[in-house]
C-alpha cells in the first residue's frame, strides 16, 4: 500500500472570487466533420424528431445543462455565407467549405439550428464572418435574427416562417484572426478596425447585444499577448469580451506535463486579464473587459503532430474524432476548476466542441450515441458548479515539470462553489498523483450545520481506458468516495489519479 500524501484546503464563505455566470459551462458546435450532420441532426435515423434532430443526442445534452452554444464555427465561420443557411432547404447551395476541405449542404441553417437550440432552452452565441466578409453581411445578419419584423432582413425571417426575432445576445465578430490557417487572416490593426466597426453597426442595429472579439488563437502565437493589446486598443470601447482559445496535448505522452497544461491555462488567463486592465487604464474607461474562453478541449489524440486534417470533399467526414481516456477527464475537469477559479473575468467558456468532433458525446450514423470519459467533470460543474466561486487556500505536495520549468505544480488542485440560499456547497478536488492517493483535508469556514450529500469518484486502474461504443460504462464516476465531515472539516481519501466532487447541504 502507498502511503497516502498530505494536503489541504480551506474554504471560507467569505472568501469570494465572484458570482458564477452560468454561460461558463457552454460549449460549441461547427459545421465541422460530423458535429451537426450525423452527430445532432440525422433525419433518417431511427430517432429523429420531425426536423430532422436526433432525440437521442439532445437528450445527453440536456442531462449537461448546456445554457449556451457558439455556432456556427470555428475556422468554418470565415468562409461562410449566413444567407446559403436560410430560406427553402431545396433553394439552399450546396458548396465547398474551404476550412476543412468538406462539402457543406446547407441543410441545416440559423433558424434550424435556433429552433433546436430553442427546444433545448440553449441560448446561442452566433459568429459572423469577418475573413472573407465584413460590416455589411454582419449588420444584415443581426437584423435578420434580432429585429422586429418592417424592414427588410427581418421581413426575410418572417418569410423564412420564423415571424418572432432569435433574439440572440451574444455575437462574436470573427473566429483566430490572427492565425495564417484563417481564411481572412489579417494583421491586429487592420483586424481591430475592422472588429470595432462591425461591432459599433451590429450594437446600432440591436442596442441590446454583447459582442465579443477575437484574442489570440493560443498563448503559444508568436503575436501573443501584443494581438490583444492591438486588437482592444482599437476596439475596446465597443466590445465586451476578448476571446481565449487552448487544446491541450499529450504528445509525449507524459503524465505529469500533462496535467500541468492547466497551471498554463491559469497563467494565459492572469496574462489576458492583464492586458484588458492596461488598455482599461490607458483609456481611461469605466468598463471592464471580460474574458470569453471560447474554446478548450482536449485536441491531441486524432492528429499525430500538428497536422492540420482535411474532409477530403465529402459530407460529414469523419474529423478530429478523439476518443477519450481516463488521463483527459482529469485534465478536463482541472480545466474547469481553472475556469471557475477565475470566475470573476472569466464571463463564457465553450467546452469545444460537442458532438463528434473532439466532444463529450459521440454518435454513429444510424446507430447510438454514448458519453466519453470528458463528459462527467464537464457534467458536474455544470450540474454542481453554479451560484459563487470561493477563493480556495490550498497546500499541497508538489512537483516539476518541463512545461513548466519555474512552477511548482500542487499534487492536489480544487474550488468551492456555493449557493448560499439553497444551502449548497461543492468541492471539486483533483489529485494529479497517479502513484499515490491524498490524505484530503477541507477546514470549512462559515459552513456549520453543512452535512455529506455524496462523494462522487472518477477514477480507472488503467489511465489509458477509453468510453467507445462497444463498452460505453468501461470509465463513469461512482458515488462510492469516502468524503466526510467532522467538526467543520471535510476529510477524505483521493484515489490516485482521480476527480472527485464532494457535495454538501445545510
Ligand atoms: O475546434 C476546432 C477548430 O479549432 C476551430 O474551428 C478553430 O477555431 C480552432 O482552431
Amino acid at each position: 500500500m502507498v502511503k497516502a500524501k498530505i494536503a489541504k484546503m480551506v474554504l471560507d464563505k467569505d472568501f469570494v472570487v465572484g458570482e458564477i455566470d452560468d454561460r461558463i459551462f457552454g460549449s460549441f458546435l461547427e459545421h465541422m466533420g460530423r458535429a451537426i450532420y450525423e452527430g445532432i441532426y440525422e433525419p433518417g435515423h431511427p430517432k429523429a424528431d420531425s426536423a430532422g434532430f436526433r432525440t437521442d443526442v439532445s437528450e445527453l445534452i440536456k442531462e449537461l445543462r448546456v445554457p449556451i452554444i457558439r455556432y456556427p464555427g470555428g475556422n468554418f465561420v470565415s468562409g461562410y455565407n449566413w444567407e446559403d443557411g436560410v430560406g427553402p432547404v431545396e433553394d439552399r447551395p450546396v458548396k465547398r467549405d474551404l476550412a476543412w476541405e468538406s462539402i457543406e449542404t446547407n441543410e441545416v441553417g440559423t433558424n434550424e439550428f435556433c429552433g433546436w437550440a430553442g427546444e433545448l432552452d440553449i441560448d446561442v452565441m452566433m459568429t459572423v464572418n469577418l475573413g472573407t466578409r465584413g460590416i455589411d453581411e454582419a449588420r444584415n445578419f443581426v437584423e435578420y435574427c434580432n429585429s422586429p419584423t418592417g424592414t427588410y432582413y427581418a421581413d426575410m425571417r418572417r418569410e423564412h416562417g420564423e415571424k418572432a426575432p432569435h433574439d440572440i445576445k451574444l455575437w462574436c465578430v470573427g473566429n483566430e484572426m490572427d492565425g495564417f490557417w484563417q481564411i481572412g487572416h489579417k494583421p491586429a490593426e487592420e483586424y481591430g478596425k475592422l472588429a470595432r466597426e462591425t461591432a459599433k453597426v451590429m450594437r446600432i442595429v440591436d442596442p441590446t447585444i454583447e459582442v465579443v472579439v477575437s484574442g489570440s488563437s493560443l498563448r503559444e502565437m508568436p503575436t501573443f499577448p501584443q494581438w490583444d493589446a492591438t486588437v482592444l486598443d482599437l476596439a475596446y470601447e465597443q466590445v465586451d469580451y476578448i476571446s481565449l482559445h487552448t487544446y491541450f496535448t499529450n504528445f509525449d505522452n507524459n503524465l505529469k506535463n500533462y496535467l500541468a497544461l492547466s497551471v498554463g491555462m491559469e497563467s494565459y488567463i492572469k496574462s489576458v486579464v492583464a492586458v484588458c486592465d492596461y488598455i482599461k487604464e490607458k483609456h481611461g474607461a469605466l468598463k471592464t473587459m471580460h474574458l470569453s474562453f471560447d474554446e478548450y478541449n482536449v485536441w491531441y489524440h486524432s492528429r499525430p503532430g500538428m497536422v492540420t486534417p482535411t474532409g477530403g470533399w465529402q459530407k460529414a467526414p469523419h474529423l478530429i474524432e478523439d476518443v477519450y481516456n481516463h488521463e483527459d477527464a482529469v485534465l478536463l475537469g482541472l480545466s474547469m476548476i481553472t475556469l471557475l477559479k477565475n470566475a470573476d473575468r472569466v464571463k463564457v467558456a465553450c467546452l469545444a466542441q460537442l458532438v463528434n468532433v473532439i466532444a463529450p458525446i459521440m454518435t454513429r450514423a444510424v446507430g447510438p450515441a454514448w458519453r466519453q470519459t470528458i463528459f462527467y467533470p464537464y457534467l458536474h460543474a455544470s450540474l454542481y458548479g453554479r451560484g459563487t466561486a470561493l477563493l480556495p487556500s490550498i497546500q499541497s505536495p508538489t512537483y516539476m515539470t518541463q512545461s513548466f520549468p519555474v512552477i511548482e505544480v500542487p499534487f492536489l488542485d480544487g474550488i468551492g462553489t456555493m449557493r448560499e440560499e439553497a444551502g449548497e456547497l461543492t468541492i471539486f478536488a483533483v489529485n494529479r498523483d497517479a502513484d499515490s492517493p491524498l490524505d484530503f483535508t477541507c477546514e470549512l469556514r462559515g459552513f456549520s450545520a453543512y452535512k455529506i450529500l455524496e462523494h462522487i469518484v472518477m477514477v480507472s486502474d488503467d489511465p489509458k481506458a477509453v468510453n467507445t461504443e462497444e463498452n460505453p460504462d468501461n470509465v463513469i464516476p461512482k458515488k462510492d468516495g469516502d468524503a466526510s465531515i467532522d467538526g467543520g472539516a471535510v476529510k477524505a481519501l483521493l484515489p490516485p489519479l482521480s476527480w472527485n466532487v464532494i457535495r454538501l447541504k445545510r
